[in-house]
């Protein structure tokens, strides 16, 4: 994300948190329980989507600090206590097996590596714990996945750096979690290369 996407993040996705994507976080995050890891945490939309019971640590990972920095004014509305670490998805600072729930929204989009990202997920779940995701997604529907892969250059640099056609859901798959839940959706009031939507859940189980 650049510096002014950065500053205009929030009013960028206002519309669409409005109409629609504030119910999605919410229900793409209802399970979240114990010890959270959210990955690309951004200027921090999710804090309010939590779930009011159940959460006893909310650890917020953001590698762009002009995002980062902008989490603190929204730590009020979170259900637990926000610690923010500057960190990319692909080099998590935690120990293996150290959270109860890993969170990730509209981020692996952005990765520079979707598939490293996944397997630090994997990695720092404890047993039995849960990675919940909401991303946007290369169509099912041939036609908008054409018009995705012929723009995705253009999109990507006028969209500070998010890739419109990646398959996320054979990234996720492939991490060595398993898939528990899949639901599609469409991105409320987004452009059209951006509107396929997935969010569900995978689980760690005892060996990855
Ligand atoms: C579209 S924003 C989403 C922010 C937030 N998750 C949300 O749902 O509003 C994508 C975020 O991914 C972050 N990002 C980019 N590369 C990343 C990486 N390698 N690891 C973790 N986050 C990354 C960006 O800085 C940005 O905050």
């Amino acid at each position: 994300m650049n510096r002014i996407g950065a500053l205009f993040y929030d009013r960028m996705l206002g519309r669409s948190q409005a109409v629609g994507l504030e119910e999605l976080r919410r229900e793409a995050l209802e399970d979240a329980r114990g010890e959270v890891l959210e990955i690309g945490a951004g200027t921090g939309l999710n804090l309010d989507a939590y779930p009011r019971e159940g959460v006893t640590r909310l650890v917020l990972t953001e590698p762009d600090h002009a995002m980062a920095r902008q989490i603190a004014a929204k730590a009020s509305l979170a259900p637990a206590a926000v610690e923010v670490v500057e960190a990319s998805a692909e080099r998590l600072p935690f120990d293996t097996a150290s959270f109860d729930t890993v969170v990730g929204t509209l981020v692996l989009c952005e990765v520079a590596d979707p598939a490293a990202a996944v397997e630090e997920i994997a990695r720092v779940l404890r047993p039995g714990g849960r990675y919940l995701f909401l991303e946007h997604v290369r169509s099912d529907d041939p036609r908008l996945a054409r018009s995705q892969d012929r723009w995705a250059g253009i999109w990507k640099r006028i969209a500070g750096g998010c890739t419109c056609n990646r398959e996320t859901l054979e990234t996720i798959r492939g991490s060595g979690l398993d898939l528990e839940d899949v639901r599609h959706g469409v991105f409320p009031k987004g452009p059209k290369l951006v509107r396929p939507l997935i969010f569900g859940s995978a689980v760690r189980g005892d060996v990855l």
